[in-house]
């Protein structure tokens, strides 16, 4: 997919309260970084942005991260709001870096506090991640808030994290790690605090929403079938076709499939490496006494 770096689609607006929604591509860790802006009023929201990180070197850059920045002035939108569907586990986020560039506000999950006080333990940092510091806001189930004339509402979509969010606003639904694109189907729930049960429910619950709904994922890896990453499908259309959860699927079988191939899976090399920065909002530890930053690994305990 390395051709595919920062490959950009626009998905448009079908009219007022249907936002215009632009996907990011990031190759490295197959990730989409999304910008959706209100139509009207061109106020827009980042979700998801990526800071690129090179695990061999353990070094940052910002790359993808300014993609969104020059999409949101080429397209004359006015950035209003960081958000982030989860601590993400293969990437690192870029949030930190943008709320210091543009001085926006940045947002997750509240139940990114259960997240932290669970990597505390595994990284044995118990003072670190202070969440309710490092976030301007902790959003519940059914928060709401407004980005120009849109709505967003916050759903809590547990499963792939204990405290993963999916944003709807409007026809447009950002379910980050519940859904993959039709064809790949849903994503794995074996990290600390997942649970293939409450992807199941999470999963429902977003395709409840009206079938014309633009759902949008938070990863694609291509197929053997297609070279080109995908991550835009309604949900009419993972009702059709989606591999792992299309209409007339067992929630039992689906519980069993799903644990079945996340133990044929290896950790994302980047996991240990990012939850630590995602947990403190995206930015890296407070330098130690030599002015160096540095990353905490645990030995043989994953
Ligand atoms: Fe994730």
């Amino acid at each position: 997919m390395a051709d595919h770096q920062h490959l950009t689609r626009h998905s448009p607006s079908s009219g007022p309260g249907s936002p215009d929604v632009w996907g990011v591509y990031e190759a490295d860790t197959g990730s989409v970084q999304y910008v959706a802006a209100c139509p009207e009023t061109k106020q827009a929201v980042v979700i998801d942005a990526v800071l690129n990180f090179d695990p061999a070197a353990a070094r940052t850059s910002t790359e993808s991260a300014e993609a969104l920045l020059a999409l949101a002035e080429r397209e004359g939108l006015a950035l209003a709001r960081i958000l982030d569907t989860h601590p993400h586990a293969d990437h690192l986020m870029a949030a930190a870096w943008l709320k210091e560039r543009t001085g926006l506000p940045c947002a997750i999950g509240e139940k990114v506090r259960d997240i932290a006080a669970l990597w505390r333990g595994y990284y044995n940092e118990p003072d670190a991640f202070d969440v309710d510091a490092r976030f301007d806001a902790l959003l519940a189930d059914g928060d709401t808030f407004e980005v120009g004339t849109l709505r967003v509402r916050v759903m809590l979509s547990p499963g792939h994290t204990l405290g993963s969010v999916t944003y709807v606003m409007g026809d447009a639904a950002f379910a980050h790690d519940t859904l993959m694109y039709p064809d790949m189907g849903s994503s794995r729930a074996d990290f600390p605090g997942g649970s293939a049960a409450d992807l199941w429910d999470s999963i429902q619950a977003i395709l409840a929403l009206p079938p014309r709904t633009r759902v949008f994922v938070g990863h694609d890896y291509g197929t053997k079938d297609r070279d080109a990453p995908m991550w835009e499908a309604t949900v009419a259309e993972h009702l059709e076709r989606n591999r792992h959860v299309r209409k007339g699927t067992d929630r039992a079988a689906f519980i069993a499939t799903r644990e079945e191939r996340d133990a044929t899976l290896g950790l994302p090399d980047r996991m240990l490496h990012a939850l630590q920065v995602n947990l403190r909002g995206g930015a890296l530890p407070e330098p130690e006494a030599d002015g160096n930053r540095y990353l905490k690994i645990p030995a043989d305990r994953f």
